[in-house]
């Protein structure tokens, strides 16, 4: 009798723009890492982001977050379209945020790793984490801020709880990186030693200054784990110029998503960046990158950040050899030229950069 392998059921959105592409472009990919690893994926496709929001008034209708509920992983291409919006001038079209608000969400973890063999200003080997806040923050408020006469009032919320559960995330994954590169030091750039880095704006904002506080008190339970940090200000600074020092870095969500954004375009552009949205239960897995309706159709999108994000997405469901191959088959298409940027930033086709991914598993 052939063994039977463990099947893992996917909630998956395939977004708008460029999302059909790139996810059509994964997909394979992912199914075959997954039976190497004595797995199979099996797909639920749903249907969030400007279609649905056109169809229902919702972008996330309350059918797609009940089959969100019943499974532990969501993939999900970008979604949302610059023209879709509220009468307030907010997206309409966007996914992931009623997803983290959903499922609490909690940490959105964005590796920023430089693929060996893309053209970027990052130093060789980087190779770190930034850990957003996801939940709360300067987002807080995200769709019900406040008209306040003559303006309008978002508050920054930081809690206790909130804080302390994120940053117990960022000072495991510490831990877990210091214990991977201890077995494999090859591969492996950035700092050598086990560090959590807290980029805030402690020195104005008293909210800020508690999240640091509160992630002081976190790392006391940690001491294994370097404990530092840093202005977000000047960490966007450093982001650019001295990427090595930094391994895991902790933010909270606005400050966090623009520092992702920034170290993205430091490791040659948000197509290799992915990011794993988690909480207690769900994972949902993206690329950081958005929608590009100025390409979509056109073949040329990079499907690596889709792929990265598949990879983050196996490692949740326990199957780290199948995350590690996607990611090395990444890293061989591109040193191999057939995952290369052209000159405009794109590829020479999504479809041919899935394939060459796919021939690349080893
Ligand atoms: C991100 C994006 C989202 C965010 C948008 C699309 C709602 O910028 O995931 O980084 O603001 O969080
Ligand atoms: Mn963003």
């Amino acid at each position: 009798m052939a063994p039977r392998s463990t099947a893992h059921t996917v909630a998956l959105i395939e977004g708008d723009g460029i999302g059909p592409e790139i996810v059509a472009a994964a997909l394979p990919v992912l199914e075959a890492a997954a039976d190497r690893d004595g797995a199979r994926l099996e797909w639920r496709r749903l249907d969030a982001g400007t279609r649905a929001y056109a169809r229902t008034g919702r972008s996330v209708p309350p059918d797609v977050l009940e089959a969100c509920r019943g499974v532990r992983a969501m993939l999900k291409g970008p979604a949302g379209l610059p023209g879709v919006r509220h009468a307030d001038g907010t997206e309409a079209g966007t996914v992931a945020g009623p997803l983290r608000k959903a499922f609490t969400l909690f940490a959105n973890v964005r590796p920023v790793r430089r693929v060996p063999g893309v053209s970027a200003i990052a130093a060789g080997g980087t190779d770190y984490v930034i850990v957003r806040e996801n939940t709360e923050g300067a987002y807080a408020t995200r769709g019900a801020g406040e008209l306040t006469g003559d303006g309008v009032e978002d508050r920054i919320r930081i809690t206790r709880e909130g804080t302390t559960r994120v940053a117990r995330l960022a000072f495991e994954l510490a831990r877990h990186r210091a214990a991977a590169r201890a077995v494999s030091p090859a591969g492996t750039g950035g700092s050598a030693a086990a560090r959590v880095t807290c980029c805030d704006k402690a020195n104005v904002l008293r909210s800020f200054a508690f999240f640091r506080q509160v992630a002081g008190e976190v790392a006391e339970q940690y001491p294994d784990v370097a404990f530092d940090a840093v202005y977000a200000d000047a960490a966007a600074a450093a982001i650019v110029d001295q990427s090595r020092r930094f391994d895991v870095l902790l933010a909270e969500n606005l400050i966090g998503d623009i520092l992702s954004d920034v170290a993205a375009a430091t490791i040659g552009g948000l197509g290799f960046c992915p990011a794993a949205n988690l909480g207690e239960r769900h994972g949902l897995f993206e690329p950081v990158h958005g929608s590009a309706p100025d390409i979509a159709g056109t073949d040329r999108a990079n499907p690596a950040a889709m792929l990265l994000a598949g990879a983050m997405m196996l490692e949740w469901l326990g199957l780290p050899a199948a995350a590690d191959s996607v990611r090395r088959a990444v890293d061989r298409a591109v040193a191999a030229g057939v995952l290369g940027l052209e000159a405009d930033g794109r590829v020479a086709s999504t479809r041919g950069a899935g394939r060459a991914v796919l021939d690349a598993l080893s």
